[in-house]
């Protein structure tokens, strides 16, 4: 038929022409063109070594895409979460619904998809986001499929907007840090240490802490990144490494053990990570290894970045120690490969394996957002993040 011939055709583009196209890796591959829709996610757990799309065809795939780290990072969850939502719509009969009904069921379909990954607040943003335009079309006609439609649209949105965050991110934080290192580095390009993998695989696109990265290197100012491995899960050396060994951005992998050492060593003038969660604060939950990378900093007088859209912001907590931190499951420790290769702990041994750590705004210099930059204000351990966001 005419619609398979269409699905095949763009089906055969997006998978061999979409890198090209887009002119770097892409966690996301999204089209909807009348009624076509293909959403596909990168398999992250096979990354380094394949290169698969998976098909995601509802929200209950994308539950499980989520929890089971097909794909994984703060902002790219929260759009594979509106998005498979939106796949299944787009095949949803809804002849017999009214208006009303059709918010129930966004209501309901969003908040089981927030039930993932309790940490990154992102997810949590995105479903209150997508709920109010859903609330707002119910206002605006009786049509169940007005309401679907706006859901679509707006989730859509998310797809694109989150790339140019990310790109005022990569600028705001390279322009600050080339601000404040000037006098220092002279024409010397910046050493810059960062963890876990904050870049396209964790976003729709660019990145956040690797947006800045990339940002200084197409600013000819990046000496090299250093990355960790960023243990157990080596979202470091297996996803931030292929980003950067992909874009030829000069890198060099340490075990996060190394990293304090490093940093001993003076061989890094900044440390950039992503974030979670960030408390109104400014405590911020980010990759297990975030609070010994910002200690280490602290103590040598390195700079201690996050980078990290507005919508990683939980202006509700006053600060991180009621952030929840997720606990995955002991086979990622005891097992290599996430929990999926072989065993390389004692039988029988027990496991703590938090994902996530709280690093306290006292260690983190500031905040770099696609707004402009969080400051402290002289003397204060903390961030007024209210202030900022109430004139930004
Ligand atoms: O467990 P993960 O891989 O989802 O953890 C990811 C991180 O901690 C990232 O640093 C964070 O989500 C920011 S991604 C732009």
């Amino acid at each position: 038929s005419y619609y398979s011939f269409c699905y095949n055709f763009y089906r055969f583009c997006f998978e061999n022409y979409s890198e090209f196209f887009f002119r770097c890796i892409r966690q996301l591959r999204y089209l909807c063109w009348e009624c076509l829709i293909i959403f596909c996610l990168l398999l992250q757990r096979k990354l380094p070594v394949e290169t698969v799309y998976i098909d995601i065809k509802d929200s209950a795939v994308g539950w499980h895409a989520i929890k089971d780290m097909v794909v994984r990072g703060a902002p790219a969850i929260a759009i594979s979460a509106a998005l498979s939502l939106a796949v299944e719509l787009v095949h949803r009969d809804y002849a017999n619904e009214s208006a009303e009904d059709a918010f129930v069921y966004l209501q309901n379909r969003l908040n089981y998809l927030t039930s993932s990954r309790p940490t990154a607040v992102n997810l949590v943003d995105a479903s209150t986001k997508l709920q109010d335009v859903a609330r707002e079309a119910v206002l605006l006609s009786s049509q169940a499929g007005f309401v679907f439609e706006a859901y679509v649209e707006a989730a859509e949105n998310m797809l694109v907007a989150d790339i140019a965050t990310n790109k005022a991110i990569g600028e705001n934080g390279a322009n600050h840090l080339l601000s404040v290192s000037q006098e220092s580095r002279g024409s010397k390009g910046l050493n810059i240490l960062t963890h876990c993998n904050t870049g396209s695989l964790a976003t729709a696109g660019y990145g956040t802490a690797l947006g800045v990265i990339r940002s200084l290197h197409s600013l000819r100012k990046l000496e090299a990144v250093f990355l960790t491995e960023t243990r157990p899960y080596n979202q470091g050396s297996r996803l931030t490494a292929y980003e950067l060994v992909h874009e030829k951005i000069p890198a060099t992998l340490v075990a996060d053990s190394a990293a304090a050492s490093l940093q001993m060593a003076g061989r890094v003038d900044a440390v950039i990570v992503g974030a979670d969660r960030i408390a109104a604060n400014g405590d911020t939950a980010n990759k297990i290894g975030t609070y010994s990378l910002a200690l280490a900093a602290f103590h040598h007088g390195i700079p201690f970045y996050v980078a990290a859209p507005l919508t990683s912001i939980d202006i509700s907590l006053p600060s991180g120690n009621r952030i929840e931190i997720e606990q995955r499951s002991p086979v990622e420790l005891t097992h290599s490969h996430g929990g999926h290769g072989p065993q390389i702990a004692a039988t029988g041994i027990s496991v703590w394996n938090p994902a996530f750590d709280v690093t306290p705004a006292k260690l983190i210099t500031a905040i770099i957002t696609e707004k402009g930059i969080i400051c402290k204000k002289d003397g204060c351990a903390d961030f007024d993040i209210q202030a900022f966001i109430s004139g930004a």
